[in-house]
């Protein structure tokens, strides 16, 4: 019989890989809180038309990404990112009426039916933020500011971030006009796909990794010269803004991402141990999103980072193991000690200690081996001798093997002086 296999594009994740994407969750939680964002959880699927509405019917991801199907009449769509879904959600629940700024985090599993290659999966994960509600662009630098602080506590270091603004429904047309006429000179050397895009999505020829394409591109004329007077100003101040954070940026004009719904600034942080699909994150402002998916005429900013990209770079970088030490293992010997044992640890898990235990009743030796392999902290040794007397030995496993017996009573005590831990409710 055939074993099976994850599907092309998807991925398990366990071991070092999950206990580094755990760590992501976690410092994001702690990171996006003091920033008082509040998690939000949305279906994996919606409907179509959300993110036909949302992403832009001519992007790549609407065109020919999207895992959609037509189960009964409905028309549903696995979601390829989290914002559209997040905004949906902000409009049917009212979100408004309760604060004029919203801001909310989320993370899972997004679906891109895209040819996976290192970096880039048809099932990957996001953790992301909206903040819904003011137009300022200090919350653009805070958002932004925030993401960095992220990959800086998670010990990802060389990540670079690049900023551009493409305008508002004002000056965008005048820009599209512009870059076209100026395309069209030499429409025919380009790409087909940027031939293609010239029509339907023309900011997009900037994505294009056609050597020709990049050659012709870099003299085009940029969104961010010709911005309209509040695009320029908003433009400005987030600059000033990132300036008076010391947070090092580059201005790039060919940036212009590939969803639709962004107006004014948009970013992306790069990361050199990637290879091509070198964006490790992303996002921007989407001041005409909730108006669209009929909600008030609300602006918005946000971004979404890359779980597995984060891996990638955090496996380059070795950064954290983020892996609990296991501060005690218990060794019994006997059924009696065994059942005491279990007991014991319980109770130094609930002071804030891991622990574990052999629960196959193997011999003394084979348990000390366990809890050496497991690279246990310390050890508590308990068998018929101990259990009679009221006691247990206590070993440590690091410093030259020291041992010493302690009474039942004063056992935790002593582990929450080991442990240096504070809280005295047993
Ligand atoms: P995005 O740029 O499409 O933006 O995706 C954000 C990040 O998700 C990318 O920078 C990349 O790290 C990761 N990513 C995207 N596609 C894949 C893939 N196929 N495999 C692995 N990782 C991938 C958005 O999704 C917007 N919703 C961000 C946003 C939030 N803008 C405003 N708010």
């Amino acid at each position: 019989m055939n074993t099976l296999k994850t599907i092309e594009g998807t991925k398990d994740y366990f071991e070092l890989d999950a206990d580094r994407f755990a760590k992501i969750i976690q410092t994001a939680e702690r990171i996006f809180s003091l920033h008082t964002y509040r998690p939000i959880h949305t279906p994996v699927f919606e409907a179509t038309e959300l993110f036909a509405r949302s992403i832009g019917a001519a992007t790549d991801i609407v065109e020919k990404e999207m895992y959609t199907f037509t189960p009964g009449s409905d028309t549903i769509t696995l979601r390829p990112e989290g914002t559209a879904g997040v905004i949906r959600a902000y409009i049917q629940h009212h979100f408004q009426q309760q604060s004029s700024l919203t801001k909310l985090w989320y993370y899972g599993a997004m679906f891109r039916r895209e040819r996976p290659q290192k970096g880039r999966q048809r099932q990957f994960h996001q953790v992301g933020v909206e903040a819904i509600g003011s137009s300022s662009p200090l919350l653009d630098a805070e958002v932004i500011a925030m993401a960095l602080m992220l990959y800086h506590e998670l010990g990802i270091t060389g990540v670079q971030t690049k900023v551009h603004s493409i305008g508002c429904q004002l000056c965008r047309p005048a820009y599209r006009e512009i870059l076209r006429s100026k395309v069209s000179e030499n429409l025919a050397d380009y790409c087909k796909t940027c031939q293609g895009r010239y029509e339907k999505n023309l900011l997009r020829i900037f994505d294009c990794k056609n050597p020709t394409c990049k050659i012709l591109t870099e003299p085009l004329p940029k969104a961010y010269q010709s911005l309209c007077e509040t695009c320029s100003r908003h433009f400005a101040q987030l600059q000033e803004a990132l300036d008076a954070k010391n947070v090092s940026y580059i201005v790039d004009g060919a940036l212009v991402r590939g969803l639709d719904y962004y107006t004014k600034t948009v970013f992306e942080f790069t990361h050199n141990a990637l290879g091509s699909q070198d964006a490790i994150g992303g996002g921007g402002r989407y001041d005409g999103l909730v108006k669209e998916l009929g909600g008030n005429d609300t602006p918005a900013v946000g971004f979404a980072l890359g779980i597995e990209r984060m891996l990638i770079a955090m496996e380059a970088l070795k950064c954290c193991s983020c892996h609990i030490p296991l501060m005690v293992f218990g060794i019994s010997i006997g059924e009696l000690a065994q059942k005491a044992m279990s007991g014991i640890l319980m109770r130094l898990r609930a002071l804030g200690i891991s622990c574990d235990m052999d629960f196959e009743g193997k011999s003394l030796k084979s348990q000390m081996r366990t809890a050496n392999s497991r690279n246990a902290l310390y050890t508590i040794i308990l068998g018929d001798d101990e259990l009679s007397r009221g006691e247990v030995v206590l070993k440590n496993m690091k410093e030259g093997g020291e041992q010493t017996a302690v009474s039942l009573p004063d056992l935790f005590d002593a582990a929450m002086k080991l442990f240096s831990i504070k809280n005295t409710s047993v």
